[in-house]
Formats: structure tokens, sequence, C-alpha cells
């Protein structure tokens, strides 16, 4: 038995909580074995995996796809796996029955769904029939044709006291966490303080109980926009292009292959 759900919630002001998304086999072993708590298989990959300008298009055979993938790779870590735009929206039920699936035909642990107050009724539903809820404020990108960009939330006082009112909202119908995406890190702090539940920053600052990055993000492997909130742990896309770049230097060369790598 891998992370749980009440070891995740139980790490609150203990010790810090390490999200990474990962969309396939390959990364979800690479996060697994680094020993990362949380394997989100975001709805991220619209944009990193499917080229896509948003996350809007990804649909949840797409996501149960992907998470199949993830879940062969994971030994430890917990997965949640985001419900795509308008897999819960519409009405509860099918909330219910689109996150049952999830959990059913992936074998994943949990579900995320971006938004406050007014889905307290979905994650009751949700929570009820035994599935597990992270929630999403702040940033919300499938609200992105509301927003109208990718800015920070939360600057001015009244969507500030929204989101931290949203925060209660979500605690008190169930969610097991809650992601903070690209808030001032005051504002995040004080949500933290004032949610029994574990928050998980990202673009957030230090002061949440834990953080989350997207897989390709940190790696350098995505580089057609950087957000201020990524760090890039290495550049492994440029280190793929070159490493390309040579190998179709040796082929044209008659470089490669060599006895080495030859049946002789
Ligand atoms: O889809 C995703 O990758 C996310 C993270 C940014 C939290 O929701």
């Amino acid at each position: 038995m891998g992370v749980s759900v009440p070891e995740i919630m139980a790490k609150k002001g203990r010790e810090k909580i390490v999200m990474i998304t990962a969309y396939d086999y390959t990364s979800a072993r690479i996060a697994d074995e680094a020993g990362v708590d949380i394997i989100l298989v975001g709805d991220s990959l619209a944009m990193v995996m499917q080229g896509k300008n948003s996350t809007i298009p990804v649909t949840v055979d797409e996501m149960i796809y992907h998470a199949k993938m993830v879940k062969a790779g994971v030994k430890n870590a917990l997965i949640v796996v985001d419900m795509p735009f308008m897999s819960y929206q519409a009405d509860y039920v099918e909330a219910v029955r689109n996150a049952g699936r999830i959990l059913k035909e992936t074998g994943c642990d949990a579900v995320k769904l971006e938004g406050g107050r007014e889905f307290v009724p979905t994650i009751n539903n949700i929570v009820a029939a035994g599935i597990p809820v992270m929630g999403h404020l702040g940033l919300t990108p499938q609200s992105i044709n509301i927003f109208g960009s990718y800015k920070a939330r939360g600057r001015d006082e009244a969507e500030a006291k929204k989101i931290k009112e949203d925060a209660k909202f979500l605690q008190d119908a169930g969610v097991f966490s809650i992601v903070l995406e690209s808030v001032p890190k005051h504002l995040a702090a004080e949500i933290t303080q004032s949610v029994k539940v574990p928050t998980i920053g990202i673009g957030a600052g230090v002061l949440t109980d834990g953080q989350v990055l997207v897989f390709h993000d940190m790696l350098g492997l995505f580089d057609d926009f950087k957000p201020k909130f990524v760090k890039r742990y290495a550049h492994l896309k440029k280190d793929a292009v070159e490493a390309v770049k040579q190998y179709a230097e040796e082929v044209r060369a008659a470089k490669f292959p060599t006895d080495e790598h030859s049946y002789l």
C-alpha cells in the first residue's frame, strides 16, 4: 500500500508535501523513484502532451488513458487525477459518475477539481461516493476564458477575500487538500493558517503546506513559455536536441552504428 489520503492530511504543520505532475509510465517512474508524495495526472497534459493552447479540450477518456499509464509506473505515491473541463460543472450526478469512472478504470486514488463554493454540492456527493477530492483555487486554468489571462489571482482585496472564503467552503465540503495556484504569498499563507487541510502551492510562495510543479516545466522539457513560478532544475530539452543532433550527424557520416552496436 502506498501513500494514503490520511497520511497526506497528517503532514499538515509537520512535513512539507511534494507533488509533481506525470502523464505517462516513464515520467511516473521517475517521480515515484524520486520519492514524491503525490503524483498529479494534471489536465495540463492538454498543453504539455497534446500541444493545445489551454486545458479546455482534454476529455475524460484522455485523462483515463494517461492515468492508466501513470498508475503502471507508480509503487508508492498517491495518484490524483484532474477532472477535466465539463466533466463536473454541469451537474453533480454526472460529476460523481465521471469521478467514479476515473477511479474505477485507472486504479488511481483521488480526483482534483477547480472552483470554490459553487462546487460544494458536487464535492459533497463525490466524497459521499467514497472518492477523495483535492480542491484547486486561485488561478484555475479551466476558467481562462473568464479570466482572459494566466496572471496571478487574488491581488485585490475583494478577490483575495473570496478565495479565502472559498478555501473554507472546500474544507467544509470535505476536500483532503487544496491547490493554490498563482496567488500572492501572504494570501496563500493566510489560507494555509485558516484551514485544517493541507494547501499545496504553485506560484503561491513558500508558506503553503506543500508545492507542486509540472514535470516538463521543472525539467526544462517544455519551453513554449515559462511562468515566473517555474524553477528549472534541469534543461532536458536542450540536452535532448543536442543528443538527437549528434545521432543525426553520426548517421549521415556513417559513424553510427559501430561494431559495438552491431550483431557480428
Ligand atoms: O493540471 C495541472 O498540472 C495542475 C497543476 C498546475 C496544479 O492542475
